[in-house]
């Protein structure tokens, strides 16, 4: 069985250096290396599902200029459905200024939103029969928050899955969190959203669920992804790598997440699927190019 995703979110060309350190405010250092690139975090989980072998439609906004060339270009190499991809002339496309320091493979990411937040609901309204065909929705919020909710309301009146990758951080209503049927933050965006500073992972997360069969699922880099419900908490380990890059890391595992389970894995073994995805994603420079593909998960997770 194909899973069908459907992706409600952002595209940026990002604009990555590569660097000894990151600098401090007001000082000029020498980059080690630069590059450009897809990114964006709902087109990089639309590309990390597609090399999985999923049949990816995308719902977006992007510019008429050239990043927005280089988009089209992307998902047609990756084979995604781009019939919702409205191309707005008043606006620029996202671009996404990108630090990435060698020692670890950490980043900053500062993003220019542009026609990312000129999506409307009416847009994601646009799509409601491919939503409806859908195994899984997935959103984020590099979109106006009122599309990401009318995407998670469109897949709910249609009976499909929905998972919230609640990135950049941000404190989200209560009503909101409750049509998302699984919520992936990493550590930053658990603590904004929970309201809850310097509380443990477990506690944080049970303070966002808002119906009892709601999953929250936290990821944490090298220490793998912890899987959070009503009545229990499981640590899935990530797999160990070196890692050159992690941008896009954590829009792999939500990708992958959302094939995983669109082909009905058990939830343990989709988030095991996912943290292999991502450990793969990080051992690569760039952010579309290094997602894997079915073959070298598979290999790795064996
Ligand atoms: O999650 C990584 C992504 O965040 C980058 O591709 C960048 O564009 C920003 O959206």
């Amino acid at each position: 069985m194909t899973a069908k995703i459907v992706v409600v979110g952002s595209f940026n060309m990002d604009l990555t250096s590569y660097m000894e350190r990151l600098p401090r405010l007001g000082e000029t250092i020498h980059g080690r290396h630069f590059q450009t690139g897809p990114g964006g975090k709902g087109s990089n989980q639309a590309i990390a599902a597609a090399r999985l072998n999923a049949d990816v439609t995308f719902v977006g906004r992007i510019g008429t200029d050239i990043f927005g060339d280089s988009a089209v270009a992307q998902w047609g190499k990756d084979g995604i459905n781009t019939r919702y991809v409205l191309r707005d002339a008043e606006v620029p496309t996202g671009v996404a200024p990108i630090w990435v320091e060698d020692s670890t493979g950490r980043n900053a990411i500062v993003i220019a939103s542009g026609a990312n937040l000129k999506l409307t609901p009416e847009d994601v309204e646009a799509s409601a029969e491919a939503v409806a065909r859908a195994d899984v929705l997935v959103t984020q919020l590099e979109i106006s928050l009122d599309s990401a909710a009318y995407a998670l309301k469109l897949a709910k009146q249609s009976g499909v899955r929905t998972i919230l990758n609640p990135a950049p951080a941000a404190a989200l209503p209560d009503d909101i969190i409750a049509l998302a049927d699984i919520i992936t933050p990493n550590e930053t965006e658990l603590e904004v959203l929970s309201r809850l500073s310097g509380s443990d992972v477990e506690s944080a997360a049970r303070m966002l669920l808002k119906r009892d069969d709601q999953v929250i699922i936290v990821t944490l880099g090298e220490q793998g992804a912890q899987v959070v419900t009503k009545t229990g908490s499981v640590q899935i380990p990530a797999f160990p790598v070196q890692a050159v890059d992690t941008t896009g890391a954590g829009d792999c595992f939500t990708g992958a997440l959302a094939v995983a389970l669109a082909e009905a894995q058990p939830m343990n073994e989709a988030v095991r699927f996912a943290n292999a995805a991502a450990a793969l994603c990080v051992t690569k420079p760039g952010t579309a190019a290094s997602m894997p593909t079915r073959a070298e998960v598979e290999a790795l997770r064996k």
